[in-house]
């Protein structure tokens, strides 16, 4: 898709493999209102199509990520309107339809919604002044896009109970620290080239292994481990009827480079 062809989002291709989605509604702290949902999950659709594109980082400006969802849309809405419409149901379009593996890179705020986008992503980097937090109990209001759900499984209940009920936030050092954030970069420029590197290196790996690694992870927070494991083994038997795992592995015996064939 052409460049410009978005009014609050940016896209771009950074490195070879990679794709850049930038959040850009800079005069809202980049709050997500529904039609920048839309527009994400348009550019997320066309990546995911890409043949080109390998992996994903989604990030904001160095001041927000995402200041969340957009309360100016949100003050108006009623029962019957926000239930009707399946208000914030299209958010999870993120996680539940790319199969490419998504960096999210957070920089500045990710509160309320903007904390729930990253941790639908499939690695959190973030600055370690980051400010991510569930303040949604502030406005007399609770999490609507998974943040009771993730934030938990990513700190664990008490914590998350702690974050949830007193809207307290947290910084991008604690994020690390807690397993919420993979690693946390001591500045804006670390930060975006430690996730292009990534994005950069899985890039480079397999199309069919990294997209059923992203799969398997995720299995994990859906069910319990005995299926769990029983998933990833049938996963991994599957894998060796692909052709790249045949040449990984021919590579490796003959210590040459792999040439992945995506098939
Ligand atoms: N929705 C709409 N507009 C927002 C916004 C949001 N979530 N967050 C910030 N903005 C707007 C402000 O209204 C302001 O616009 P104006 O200049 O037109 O007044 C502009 O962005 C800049 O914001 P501030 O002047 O407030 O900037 P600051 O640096 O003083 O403060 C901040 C930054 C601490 C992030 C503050 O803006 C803030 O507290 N924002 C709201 C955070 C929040 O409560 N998020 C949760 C929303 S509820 C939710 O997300 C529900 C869900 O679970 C899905």
């Amino acid at each position: 898709p052409a460049e410009n062809q978005y009014e609050f989002i940016q896209i771009s291709e950074p490195r070879p493999g990679v794709g850049q989605v930038t959040l850009n509604r800079p005069k809202a702290l980049n709050a997500l209102s529904t039609p920048l949902i839309t527009e994400l999950n348009a550019a997320l659709l066309s990546f995911q199509q890409s043949p080109t594109i390998r992996a994903i980082v989604l990030t904001g400006s160095e001041r927000a990520f995402a200041a969340g969802a957009d309360i100016k849309e949100m003050a108006p809405l009623t029962f019957s309107k926000a239930f009707l419409d399946s208000f914030i149901e299209s958010w999870s379009n993120l996680t539940f339809t790319v199969k490419k593996p998504i960096i999210g890179a957070v920089s500045g705020h990710a509160l309320g919604g903007g904390c729930e986008l990253a941790l639908m992503t499939d690695i959190i980097y973030c600055t370690k002044t980051a400010n991510f937090g569930q303040p949604e109990i502030k406005l007399g209001t609770i999490p609507g896009a998974g943040g009771s759900q993730r934030l938990t499984r990513a700190v664990g209940k008490s914590k998350a109970m702690e974050l949830i009920l007193t809207g307290k936030s947290f910084s991008g050092e604690e994020a690390e620290r807690w397993g919420v954030a993979a690693r946390a970069f001591d500045s804006y420029e670390e930060l975006m080239e430690g996730a292009l590197k990534t994005a950069e290196t899985i890039a480079g790996y397999s199309k069919v292994a990294v997209q059923a690694a992203k799969e398997v992870v995720n299995k994990s927070q859906e069910v319990g481990l005995r299926d769990g494991v029983e998933y990833e083994r049938r996963m991994f038997h599957a894998l060796f009827g692909s052709q790249d795992q045949k040449i990984g592995m021919k590579a490796f015996a003959e210590k040459g480079k792999a040439k992945w064939v995506d098939e």
